[in-house]
């Protein structure tokens, strides 16, 4: 596996395998892999003949108050794991070479990245699709692949790679889950064993739903109710927002008509986890 951090190394090398006809699959991650990222990685490794990983820890998608600096981190642990995975570059770019002194370009994407994550995350998805058009730029990928569990990123990629005609093919892995169901993210590690109990309640939350709306339940505010009542119900949960509504448009609408889109962000103390889940009629 080749390591590279220059951003004109990585431009050559993927110009390289395209020159040759080969494919090549980026997953573009903040590192501290866990098995969702390996299925990513594994998913790339199947789509094309070269992948490749990008590991930035992205400040423009951090606000003032949120933890970029204790965001976690383990390269050497990373670089390992990518290498056992088949991958066969990974980009590990200095911020300082991502953002010049000089920076004021920035791509917003409106809509979609309006309600949910955006609501409580003002200017996050602004520097998820910044990077993301960057990372695209300098690889050149034919695809990239993403985890489904950040739904609402994935359809802002979607959206700007449609709005602004990139030629990237977006691909989609579902959530990788713990035994327990809750969704595996870089964040969990920061859980006291105490509240790793906690936060299967979002986990529960998306079972709840699926079952009421399986037993017929149509009304929003009925479920809703019942998913805040249950989450609460937990130690040091607190609800950020639950939303069900569009998966496509991402409007809510007071009559839930399936296939239905329950997205859910809730703090146990100061950590934030989210999940989600589409919910047919049966
Ligand atoms: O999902 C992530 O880890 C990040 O938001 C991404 C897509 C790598 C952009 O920084």
């Amino acid at each position: 596996m080749i390591k590279i951090s220059d951003i004109t190394e990585m431009r050559r090398l993927a110009l390289s395998w395209r020159q040759k006809g080969l494919k090549t699959v980026l997953v573009p991650t903040m590192g501290f892999f866990h098995q969702g990222h390996l299925s990513l990685m594994d998913m790339a490794r199947s789509l094309g003949q070269k992948v490749v990983v990008s590991l930035f820890v992205n400040p423009a998608q951090f606000g003032p108050a949120e933890d970029l600096d204790k965001y976690p981190r383990d390269i050497e642990r990373d670089v390992r794991l990518a290498e056992q995975h088949g991958v066969d570059c990974i980009f590990i770019p200095d911020a300082s070479d991502i953002y010049n002194a000089q920076h004021q370009t920035w791509i917003e994407v409106t809509e979609v990245s309006r309600g949910l994550c955006g609501a409580s995350r003002p200017g996050h998805f602004r520097g998820v699709a910044t990077v993301v058009a960057k990372l695209f730029n300098i690889v050149q990928p034919d695809m990239a692949v993403f985890g489904e569990k950040d739904f609402q990123q994935l359809q802002v990629i979607r959206t700007m790679v449609r709005d602004l005609d990139i030629p990237v093919e977006i691909k989609s892995h579902p959530t990788v889950r713990e035994p327990d169901g809750l969704a595996m993210s870089s964040r969990n590690s920061y859980l006291s064993p105490e509240e790793r109990k906690t936060a299967v309640c979002l986990f529960r939350a998306i079972q709840l739903a699926r079952k009421m709306i399986a037993d017929g339940e149509r009304n929003r505010e009925t479920v809703v109710k019942r998913l805040y009542e249950l989450i609460h119900s937990y130690k040091d949960a607190k609800v950020d927002y639950i939303f069900l509504g569009d998966p496509e448009t991402l409007a809510e609408n007071s009559h839930i008509s399936p296939p239905a889109l329950l997205a859910l962000a809730v703090y146990v103390n100061r950590t934030r986890l989210i999940d989600n889940c589409i919910i047919s009629a049966d």
